[in-house]
């Protein structure tokens, strides 16, 4: 493994991995590969633009002949998949990119892997492909797949192709499922940085219907870890889930976050709830256990920190409050909060 390619690379989770990968690895080229749509930003980047092992390249992975382009150009051996739409509210809204991207970009990566005999390709899927997990149950990895939204759907789809080109064709493939990832450089739509802020502009929180759902909160360096782990010591053809073994409820993650920053309750709103809500994931993650990998960031300090990460960095999200998000926090919460929005 020398020369990887970052698909969704300027995105949240994979900005994060392309830059700790370069810092870690100075002898591996990370050569990021990315669309930029509303989510991909290259200020996310930015503490890696000068590094000579980070190249970036911008692309769609619907498009074959560019990705193989790119694979040529750098020599790829190895693909890592984090190229998708990724918000479950969007995907209610209008599902048809997630499709494209998720399953089709997906099989077009795959093609490639194929073609150019690639050493590993490496796909990023999600706790949310079991579906809505009973109190004292956790999915394990041969569990049923049971996605309930669009966006899992996709998700879902997308690692039956994974597992189907391994089978198949003898692809050397692997896969991982994490939970909720959170962090820096997160976009504003997911329910942390989106809380954190209205928090800081004393608007108030849209929580889902009661806000008793469960969620694992994870940091994002325990997952880009965790991926490194599988990538160096994970079996071919096997499937790893990365969770903390810790279930918080939405009404405490709140209240952490709200504490953190030294802000009043009264800003909760209750709303109505997203349809078909899942009201928890659960992942037991004893395989991957077993290669050495533990969590090291307890849910409520990667909640804290990234609380304080947005506190602290308001060149960040600003241009991003003031851009594109405005119509869609309109679309999304306008009906649902009215004047208070
Ligand atoms: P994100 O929305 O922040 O970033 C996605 C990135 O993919 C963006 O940079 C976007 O420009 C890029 N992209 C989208 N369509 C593309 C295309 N057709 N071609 C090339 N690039 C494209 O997402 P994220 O939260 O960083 O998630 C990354 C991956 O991790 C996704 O596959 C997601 O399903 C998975 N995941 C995320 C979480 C989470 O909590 N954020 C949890 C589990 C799994
Ligand atoms: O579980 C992994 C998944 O985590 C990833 O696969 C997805 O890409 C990622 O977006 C995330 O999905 P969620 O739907 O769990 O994340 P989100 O931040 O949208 O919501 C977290 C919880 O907060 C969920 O129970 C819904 C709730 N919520 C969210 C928003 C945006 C609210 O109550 N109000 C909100 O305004």
């Amino acid at each position: 493994m020398k020369n990887i390619l970052v698909t969704g690379g300027a995105g949240f989770i994979g900005a994060n991995f392309a830059i700790y990968m370069v810092q870690k690895y100075p002898a591996y080229n990370i050569i990021v590969y990315d669309k930029l749509t509303y989510a991909g930003n290259m200020d996310n980047l930015l503490e890696i633009s000068d590094e000579p092992n980070y190249h970036f390249e911008k692309g769609d992975i619907c498009d074959s002949p560019r990705v193989n382009k790119v694979i040529e150009q750098y020599k790829i051996d190895t693909i890592v998949n984090f190229a998708a739409e990724t918000h479950v509210d969007r995907s209610i809204l209008d599902p048809e990119a997630f499709v494209k991207t998720g399953v089709y970009g997906t099989y077009v990566l795959l093609e490639a892997a194929k073609q150019y005999g690639l050493e590993r390709y490496h796909q990023i899927s999600t706790d949310e492909v079991y579906g809505d997990i009973p109190e004292g149950q956790s999915s394990v990895e041969d569990d049923p797949l049971r996605p309930r939204s669009p966006y899992a759907a996709s998700k879902a789809s997308a690692d039956l192709m994974v597992q189907a080109y391994h089978v198949t064709y003898g692809l050397p493939t692997t896969i991982s499922r994490c939970s909720n990832n959170i962090g820096p450089y997160q976009y504003l739509e997911k329910v942390i940085p989106l809380f954190t802020t209205n928090a800081l502009e004393d608007k108030p929180l849209p929580v889902y219907g009661d806000g008793r759902q469960q969620r694992e909160y994870q940091h994002v360096l325990d997952h880009c870890r965790a991926i490194d782990l599988v990538l160096h010591k994970g079996a071919i053809g096997e499937i790893y889930n990365m969770g903390t073994g810790i279930e918080v409820e939405n009404m405490r993650m709140i209240e952490i976050l709200l504490d953190t920053l030294g802000k009043p309750r009264s800003l909760i709103r209750h709303v109505t709830d997203r349809p078909g809500h899942d009201r928890r994931y659960s992942l037991n993650f004893d395989k991957i256990r077993a290669l050495g990998w533990e969590p090291e960031i307890s849910p409520e300090e990667a909640i804290a920190s990234t609380v304080r990460w947005y506190a602290d960095n308001e060149w960040w999200w600003r241009k991003i409050k003031e851009g594109e998000f405005q119509s869609y926090y309109e679309v999304q919460y306008g009906a649902r909060l009215g004047s208070e929005k």
